[in-house]
């Protein structure tokens, strides 16, 4: 089975991850447990930057903050010299109380609030990308308030299909996202921004959608955004100066994944735009990538302790982990795949096959179908991989099941980021009516 990262199994068979045994750190930590080896994730942020710096020098690698954000994440990807793509106040309140510098943001998001555009503008926040002509209305609006110029790049919906699970697509045309390409909406949209006094229009922006192993469907997305482009510039003499491809390049989660290096990703778009650009005899505009599952997916691991094992005969056998679905909700929303090995016993040949159940009331939440393992027994440690990426920053508290503690590993040493929840926290913004209350209540009032 292929190991992610700094991963290696000692001679003590245990898993160890950043030079740190897996067993120990559910024992010192508890489980459910995120581990993020920093390495893996500082080695991917390196890579993107390297490649583009080798590639197309005139480029910026925004990390996608809603794939897993915390303050000490957002610590790690200014030290590596990357920006930070925001999609909420909320990500943009922990980008500043990490001390983020805000000239490196850009807000992402369908649905601004005017308190969000507010707070963006207060922090001047490098870019603002602009998703509707509401938004775009009312960013003049505000920033005319305050006399000062935003800069922005538009979202444009370029029709491109990612192959790729089609929850997670947000190229289509039929899109929530962006102004539509082939329905003229996004000229027009040009058109209006380019009226505005304090809206100053930089670029543009696209993200054909996630875990993308197929990197064609990036070169269709260069020629269709160069194309328009060229038009813009024929048309409207207007220039675009930045150009962002989204994020999207996927990860290897299974053997069913291919595996698609950073290194041939940053080489491929670097390459496809500089040569549409020349054939179009267009000035080569900033290029913008925001990864996200890139960087830090493979990057983590979940461990479980082991619970029931029930074995239906001549059916299967499930094996249920102390999370699930409040931890990692991407398999019964997308029926995400798995790999997953256990932590403890990680040099036992798998002779068993076991359907990894988790522990909220409801049949679909599983984590893994068929999963070959040594025999398991209750108080084994699974460490489930690859979920670094969506699963801290999609967690809930469904069955009020407190969201797990998350520990950076690194060189031997475990690290806390986030601390684990309690009951206490669960119940911290419950408030009781007086005609509710009861003195046998033991929440203050
Ligand atoms: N930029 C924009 C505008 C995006 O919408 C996204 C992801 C990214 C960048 C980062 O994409 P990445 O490099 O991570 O593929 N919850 C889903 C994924 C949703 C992706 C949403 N947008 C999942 O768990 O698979």
């Amino acid at each position: 089975m292929k190991l992610y990262g700094t991963m290696e199994i000692g001679p003590n068979g245990h898993l160890y991850i950043g030079g740190c045994d897996a067993v120990e750190l559910a024992k010192q930590w508890g489980t459910p447990l995120y581990v993020m080896d920093e390495a893996e994730i500082r080695r991917r942020a390196k890579a993107y930057k390297q490649v583009l710096a080798e590639n197309y020098p005139d480029s910026r690698v925004i990390y996608a903050g809603k794939t897993f954000m915390t303050t000490a994440m957002c610590r790690i990807m200014e030290e590596e010299g990357l920006g930070l793509d925001v999609v909420s106040g909320g990500e943009l309140y922990t980008a500043i109380a990490a001390g983020f510098p805000t000239e490196n943001i850009y807000l992402h998001g369908n649905n601004k609030s005017e308190a969000e555009l507010e707070m963006a503008l207060e922090h001047r926040v490098g870019r603002i990308v602009v998703d509707n002509l509401y938004e775009l209305e009312t960013l003049e609006r505000l920033a005319s308030a305050r006399k000062e110029k935003v800069q922005i790049l538009l979202r444009v919906t370029p029709g491109v299909e990612a192959h790729t699970h089609s929850y997670i697509r947000t190229g289509q045309i039929d899109s929530k996202f962006g102004f539509g390409l082939e329905n003229g909406l996004a000229k027009e949209a040009v058109e209006r921004a380019l009226q505005l006094q304090y809206v100053e229009l930089i670029g543009l922006h696209c993200h054909i959608g996630s875990q993308i192993l197929g990197l064609d469907s990036f070169d269709v997305t260069i020629e269709v955004m160069l194309d328009f482009v060229a038009k813009l510039k024929a048309e409207l003499k207007w220039e675009c100066r930045e150009l962002s491809l989204g994020g999207g390049l996927g990860i290897r989660y299974t053997a069913k994944d291919e595996e698609v290096s950073i290194e041939e990703f940053g080489t491929r778009i670097a390459n496809k735009l500089k040569s549409e650009a020349e054939k179009l005899s267009l000035d080569l505009p900033t290029l913008v990538v925001e990864p996200g599952r890139s960087i830090a997916g493979e990057a983590g691991t979940t461990l479980y302790t082991v619970g029931s094992i029930k074995e239906i005969p001549g059916i299967r056998k499930y094996v249920a982990v102390d999370g699930g679905m409040g931890d990692n909700p991407r398999v019964a929303l997308y029926q995400a795949e798995y790999q997953a090995l256990l932590a403890n016993r990680a040099n036992e040949p798998a002779t068993d096959v076991v359907s990894i159940a988790g522990k909220c009331c409801e049949s679909g939440d599983m984590l893994i179908w068929d999963l070959k393992v040594p025999e398991p027994k209750s108080g084994d440690i699974l460490a489930v991989f690859c979920t670094g990426a969506y699963n801290y920053s999609m967690a809930s508290n469904y069955n009020r099941l407190p969201r797990p503690a998350v520990v950076l590993v690194k060189d031997g040493n475990a690290d806390l980021i986030v601390k684990r929840e309690t009951y206490e926290d669960l119940v911290r913004l419950d408030t009781v009516p007086a005609r509710l209350a009861s003195k046998k209540m033991k929440i203050a009032l």
